[in-house]
């Protein structure tokens, strides 16, 4: 899990969400990860990363919320939860080459591709580091200028994960996180619905922090101030109601939990609601509703 290296699509419409665990079903606000072990992210994700990588829609999403970050050259920075590398990369570019990016992930397969990334753009800025982001026990605190996290804290314990990075930062220093709003994209949502007409219940993974007050909420927590919270859309280039219905169907598990005919029953309640709903607006239908969490370590 400590292992060291130095480095010089479709979009799944997913996010529907997944089962929610007893547990996580009487804390509203919990997190996706409160339903799901690190090494089974990591295996998520390692079993998703060649796919992953060639994702415009992840790499925009990186992007877009990168530009509105406030790093400056030479900053120390860690990109928690990096994946494939979009946001390290995109860092890495803005804070030059008297800055250095700390790309860490727990999966494997998500940091390979990250390398070869970071490889092909010529970036020597950038180290990757296999591990949890949440527990960077080898680093001193105050050691950073920032720390962001695009499209990962839902993955993680939040309060666990903020404190930490609190530790790591310098007074003054920024954290950063990306997170989708409760509700979007449309195609996930629309999936948990139908799967509630079916007994499933489906915690919409984006609840704990999809709302500029969550955001703020759990940033002031942890005892960051001057926090903003920025809104923002990501389009799809385009929406495939059958891609939706595999990537949702997977990822909630629901195959274990539903017998194959009423599989089939839900594919086409879904993917006739879908249907509908791209009829009506299509733009709406095809996009997803993102915030940007900006905020200081105080002192
Ligand atoms: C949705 S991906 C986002 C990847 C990348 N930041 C991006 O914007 O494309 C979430 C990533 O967080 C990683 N992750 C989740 N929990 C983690 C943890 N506790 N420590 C390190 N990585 C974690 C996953 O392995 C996955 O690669």
């Amino acid at each position: 899990m400590t292992a060291y290296a130095r480095a010089s699509s479709t979009f799944a419409f997913g996010y529907g969400g997944q089962v929610a665990s007893p547990e996580a079903a009487r804390h509203p606000h919990s997190s996706a990860r409160d339903a799901i072990e690190l090494h089974q992210i990591a295996g998520i994700f390692d079993a998703r990363a060649a796919r992953y990588a060639h994702d415009d829609w992840h790499r925009r999403y990186a992007e877009q919320f990168v530009a509105v970050t406030p790093v400056r050259p030479g900053n120390r920075v860690l990109d928690a939860g990096t994946g494939t590398g979009f946001a390290a990369c995109a860092v890495a570019r803005r804070i030059g080459a008297r800055g250095r990016v700390l790309a860490v992930d727990v999966s494997a397969g998500m940091l390979e591709q990250a390398r070869a990334a970071i490889t092909t753009s010529q970036l020597s800025n950038v180290d990757l580091f296999q591990g949890d982001a949440t527990a960077m026990t080898h680093l001193t605190d105050a050691s950073l200028d920032a720390v962001v996290c695009a499209a990962g804290l839902l993955y993680m314990p939040v309060a666990k994960a903020l404190r930490e990075w609190a530790r790591l930062l310098r007074p003054g220093g920024v954290v950063a996180f990306s997170t989708m709003r409760t509700g979007s994209p449309s195609a996930g949502r629309l999936f948990r619905e139908c799967a509630a007409t079916f007994g499933l219940e489906l915690k919409d993974p984006s609840e704990a922090l999809g709302t500029p007050a969550r955001c703020r909420e759990v940033l002031e927590d942890a005892g960051f101030t001057r926090v903003d919270v920025t809104p923002d859309r990501v389009d799809f280039e385009s929406l495939d109601p059958t891609l939706a219905w595999e990537a949702n169907s997977r990822a909630m598990d629901v195959q274990r939990s539903l017998s194959p005919e009423q599989l089939q029953a839900l594919r086409e309640r879904y993917l006739g609601a879908l249907s509908r709903a791209m009829q009506e607006d299509l733009a709406a239908s095809a996009r997803a509703e993102v915030l940007y969490a900006v905020a200081r370590r105080s002192g």
